[in-house]
């Protein structure tokens, strides 16, 4: 195996699941893994796998013996060593917490409430643009732009210019496939480039003219006594503006998916009380969310009943963890009654918890919020064949399109 491509952990090589259905729909094969191998080695790759909640859990949470500090990965990011000093998501505990409280700040509660006013009225403004139709696509008209232009205000970047960051996201957490692995890190390699000469001179204005944004807190900001470079404040920003805009399209995309398909009763339920929103969008986050972390073994360990060596990569499977029925009864089953639902692990677990979860959620519940309130049905539209609404994402595949009828 080349140097490079030994950087990357695919996913595909290790489920082996073929056909896009069964890559949208792993379920069944978790299931199986749980039953029959919840400790799963992969020799061709050299890689641990866990399928249990609680083994799941501690890997997140164990970061002495399952570390952040790793060259491997499932998406290894074109970046140099030597810019990776802010990395939130590259290091542990103790370094990882002065990483952390330099973007923290911004995703509190608190500020996350302050913004409520502005999310508010573009969910508004994107349901309201659907009035008069009939048929639309809720990933384009819903679940791509609003993470999208949220993420850009928050940052102050400019949100016209959303459909150039946005192609070089879906770039940057494409995933890999050995037969085109050296293609795809061209091409991230070349999208990283693209991104970082559009930001570069924003950064710089920022520096002169500091307003209240996130860029402007990072450059100001201190990390062990020294202000941050402009090319590590680049580098966090892209990071937001990736993780900010890729996966809170996929969860209020599987939203509308597990409304449809999984539930379709539940429209109904929320028209009548829309106090339940909040519960439904936890539900799909672990129901229907495709998440994998990886972490390196940090010290020989027998933990799990294997012999995992030290410098093996270990990966979490947190949506089988969600599924899994010894934490979740009737796990298989989208309830959004569910006590205890929101200690799936979507978002992480420990130290590097995600830190946008408050916002996600936020954007998810408001945007549903005001289309409930706007149709009174929703609908797949007719002869929709789900394979053919499929593209393939990190960590399987995500919905590209979604057609429904609305009804006002
Ligand atoms: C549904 C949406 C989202 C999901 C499911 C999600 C999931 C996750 C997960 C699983 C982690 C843990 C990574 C690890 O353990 O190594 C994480 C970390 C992180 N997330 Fe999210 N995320 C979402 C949205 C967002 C948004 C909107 C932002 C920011 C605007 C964001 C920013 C981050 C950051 C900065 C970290 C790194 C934290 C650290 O390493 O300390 N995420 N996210």
């Amino acid at each position: 195996m080349e140097a490079s491509l030994r950087k990357a952990i695919l996913l595909h090589d290790i489920t082996k699941l073929q056909s896009k259905e069964e890559q949208w729909e792993p379920y069944a094969w978790y299931k199986e893994m749980r039953e029959k191998s919840p400790v799963f080695y992969d020799p061709e790759q050299d890689v641990w796998n866990v399928f249990l909640y609680d083994h799941v859990k501690r890997v997140l949470f164990d970061h002495e013996l399952f570390s952040n500090k790793r060259e491997r990965s499932l998406i290894p990011i074109p970046r140099n060593q030597n810019d990776d000093r802010n990395n939130v998501n590259s290091c542990d505990p103790p370094q990882h917490r002065s990483r952390r409280a330099l973007l923290s700040k911004a995703f509190t509660p608190r500020s996350i409430n302050e913004w409520k006013p502005r999310i508010q009225s573009l969910a508004n403004e994107l349901v309201a643009g659907l009035e008069g139709q009939t048929t639309v696509d809720i990933v384009e008209k819903l679940a791509i732009p609003l993470p999208i232009i949220v993420i850009a205000d928050l940052l102050g970047v400019p949100s016209k210019d959303r459909e150039l960051f946005k192609a070089w996201s879906n770039i940057l957490f494409l995933p890999y496939a050995k037969d085109l692995f050296e293609d795809i890190a061209a091409k991230k390699g070349q999208a990283m480039k693209e991104f970082e000469e559009y930001l570069y001179p924003i950064v710089l204005e920022k520096r002169r003219h500091p307003v209240n944004d996130i860029l402007s807190d990072l450059v100001q900001a201190e990390l062990e006594g020294e202000k941050l470079t402009d090319e590590e404040v680049v580098k966090s920003g892209i990071g937001l503006l990736g993780a900010g805009n890729e996966i809170t399209t996929t969860l209020i995309s599987n939203m509308f998916y597990s409304m449809l398909f999984d539930k379709p009763e539940v429209y109904q339920e929320l028209r009548k009380d829309a106090s339940l929103i909040p519960k439904l969008v936890e539900e799909v986050l672990r129901f229907r969310f495709l998440v994998t972390m990886d972490r390196r073994v940090a010290q020989d360990t027998t933990v799990f009943g294997h012999e995992m060596k030290q410098g093996q990569m270990v990966i979490a499977w947190i949506a089988s963890a969600n599924r899994d029925e010894a934490q979740f009864a009737h796990a298989g089953e989208l309830d959004i009654h569910r006590a205890g639902n929101q200690h799936h692990l979507a978002f992480g677990a420990g130290a590097h918890f995600c830190l946008g979860a408050p916002l996600a959620r936020l954007e998810a519940t408001l945007l549903l919020t005001s289309f409930v309130e706007r149709f009174s049905n929703v609908s797949p539209a007719d002869g929709m064949k789900v394979d053919e609404h499929l593209t393939a994402s990190v960590t399987g595949q995500s919905l590209k399109s979604l057609p429904v009828h609305i009804k006002r």
